[in-house]
């Protein structure tokens, strides 16, 4: 491992310390799911959980902030593999809302690197926006640059494709940025062009101040915001290493940890097999963060779950490649959480929550990834370089084996093929139209038999979901409802036996909410509306369904159903759990009665 000028957490809090100076309240990193977006899946920068701070509401921290943010960047997933691309980063940032402007944000990062870490400013570079699209040229950058010292051939001006930035998703805050490289003095300028838009290594890209004037509004065009706001973030990875002078992040204290396990089990040295041992570690890492976000998602084929499952799948592949059979993605997360659990909390409070997943999805992916690597492997023979895999196999490699297209891509790619990836999306939708007529049949009907006795006891389905759901935490959903005149059967995901004491609260919670007689009310809405809403409930294939039904049990709970239920909660009398036990892994059963 590379020995080091500052530590990672030094350097954190370094930078926070610095803000902080300068008059910011220091603010907690968010989820990695977003709230406020629903147009990406993940977060992928410090500001995406302030937009709507950003737009003009006021933060309870005031209007100068600064945080470490966990994000992750999906679309650089197929890079991973080389010295820079990582699925999961931390970013540092800061933030004027509507406070301080250019002049100000500017000569704050020039002091950061300049007298905190000492970089010699000849050695520094900074991009402009142009002016493009009816935005003018930003000469109010550029002056202030070139007061703090710089020369012209330290600055250079771009249009759109390099010196704007945003919105995060398809709407929100943007506006035109300016850039901040190191140059490496050892590394001639390649041409007369050569400058930071060029990738011949002289400059690398440490820190993007973004001038938020804008918002990208949902028919495509822009609009001023009330507000100017600075946005600014730097990738903590690649500063740590470019202020330590280390090329490869993974050699550092952030992954040698994985990797060491990796050589020990493996009996292989990184060097033996770089770009595998970096995907290993990568994805790890990613999953590990993924898992124990506050919001965490478990694996599944949808949003997500998806890009989780892809991560966890893929590295199983990675592993077999250097020769590890056994179950080990448990104790490699183990290492990843120890290693940040004093930043992120949430992974050790946590901790079962991800073991338990990964440990599932090794288990379930190692049944069938043997079978499908020798199917693929069938096809890839019969092919030569340049060739297409053809949809049909992409999509039995899919749906009977679990291969992610994504993961066949992968493995295409080592092989210089492709996939024929419109085929696979065209036969994906005819396999879900077959089954969302399925679930729309079994859907509407809900209940199939609604005598008094059933609707009572399917409403009290609903309050004691909400009641597990806030006792055990938001990860349990609902796996399955049977009711009978007698009886409710609810199944739910939840890792470990519900103890005695849990269920004299849960039969409490419930008879209280019973109780308290609130009224039953159905609205119709969009599924979009309702997830909005915060409507929980089955959600699966339930995507193309025009309109559903939610029913609310006062301001209690709010789920999707098809009914129907009681008017009021007192009519459903007491409540009584008559048994709990396992349904299958991961899954319990509770069985209940009223009256
Ligand atoms: N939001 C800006 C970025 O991600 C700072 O580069």
């Amino acid at each position: 491992m590379n020995k080091l000028k500052i530590g990672y957490e030094e350097l954190k809090q370094m930078y926070l310390d610095f803000f902080k100076g300068h008059g910011h309240a220091v603010i907690n990193s968010a989820s990695l799911i977003p709230e406020n977006d629903p147009t990406v899946l993940f977060t992928t920068a410090g500001m995406q959980p302030l937009v709507p701070y950003l737009l003009g509401a006021k933060h309870p921290a005031g209007d100068k902030l600064t945080d470490v943010q966990k994000c992750i960047r999906t679309g650089d997933i197929a890079e991973v593999g080389d010295r820079s691309h990582l699925t999961f980063f931390e970013m540092l940032g800061n933030w004027s809302l509507g406070s301080y402007f250019k002049k100000e944000s500017i000569s704050m990062s020039y002091e950061f690197l300049t007298q905190v870490f000492k970089i010699d400013p000849k050695n520094l570079a900074a991009t402009i926006f142009i002016g493009e699209d009816g935005v003018p040229k930003d000469m109010e950058t550029y002056e202030t640059w070139k007061s703090l010292g710089f020369t012209d051939d330290q600055l250079f001006f771009y249009g759109k494709s390099e010196n704007w930035w945003g919105p995060a998703g398809l709407t929100g805050p943007c506006g035109p940025d300016t850039e901040i490289f190191i140059i490496d003095q050892s590394k001639p300028k390649c041409s007369d062009e050569c400058g930071p838009a060029c990738n011949c290594g002289r400059y690398t890209e440490i820190w993007n101040n973004v001038f938020m004037e804008y918002n990208k509004n949902p028919d495509g065009t822009f609009s001023k915001l009330t507000q100017k706001n600075v946005d600014t973030g730097m990738g903590l990875e690649r500063l740590f290493c470019t202020i330590n002078g280390i090329s490869d992040v993974y050699t550092t204290e952030l992954f040698w940890g994985v990797i060491e396990h990796l050589e020990k089990v493996s009996g292989k040295k990184y060097e033996d097999d770089i770009i595998t041992f970096r995907r290993i570690a990568d994805h790890v890492r990613a999953a590990t963060f993924i898992l124990g976000d506050e919001n965490g998602i478990a694996p599944s084929n949808t949003e997500q779950g998806y890009v989780l499952r892809r991560l966890i799948r893929s590295t199983i592949r990675n592993l077999k490649k250097i020769d590890i059979t056994d179950f080990i993605l448990p104790t490699l997360a183990e290492i990843v959480i120890n290693q940040y659990k004093a930043s992120y909390v949430e992974l050790e409070k946590r901790r079962d929550f991800i073991l338990n997943e990964l440990q599932k999805e090794e288990l379930l992916f190692n049944r069938t990834i043997s079978v499908g690597l020798r199917e693929i492997n069938k096809v890839i023979e019969k092919l030569q370089k340049g060739d297409v895999i053809d949809s049909t196999t992409a999509f039995k490699l899919y749906d009977t084996y679990g291969f992610p297209l994504e993961f066949t891509e992968e493995i295409a790619l080592e092989h210089g093929l492709k996939v024929d990836s419109k085929g696979f999306d065209a036969l994906f939708a005819e396999h879900q139209e077959k089954s969302r007529k399925g679930a729309e049949k079994k859907f509407k009907g809900g209940l199939a038999d609604s005598s008094e006795e059933t609707t009572k006891l399917h409403t009290t389905t609903h309050i004691l979901h909400k009641v597990l759901r806030d006792l055990l935490g938001d990860h349990v959903a609902q796996k399955g409802s049977n009711i009978t005149a007698e009886r409710l059967r609810f199944d739910f995901s939840f890792e470990r036996k519900v103890t005695p004491e849990e269920l004299a609260i849960v039969e409490e919670r419930v008879n209280e909410v019973i109780s308290r007689d609130l009224p039953v009310s159905m609205e119709e809405m969009s599924f979009e509306e309702a997830q909005k809403a915060g409507a929980i409930g089955l959600f699966a294939n339930k995507y193309d369904i025009e309109k559903v039904k939610v029913y609310s049990i006062g301001d209690f709970s709010m789920e999707v159903c098809g009914g129907p239920h009681v008017e009021h909660t007192a009519e459903i009398g007491k409540f009584k759990i008559l048994k709990e036990e396992s349904s299958s892994a991961g899954v319990r059963r509770i069985k209940a009665s009223v009256g």
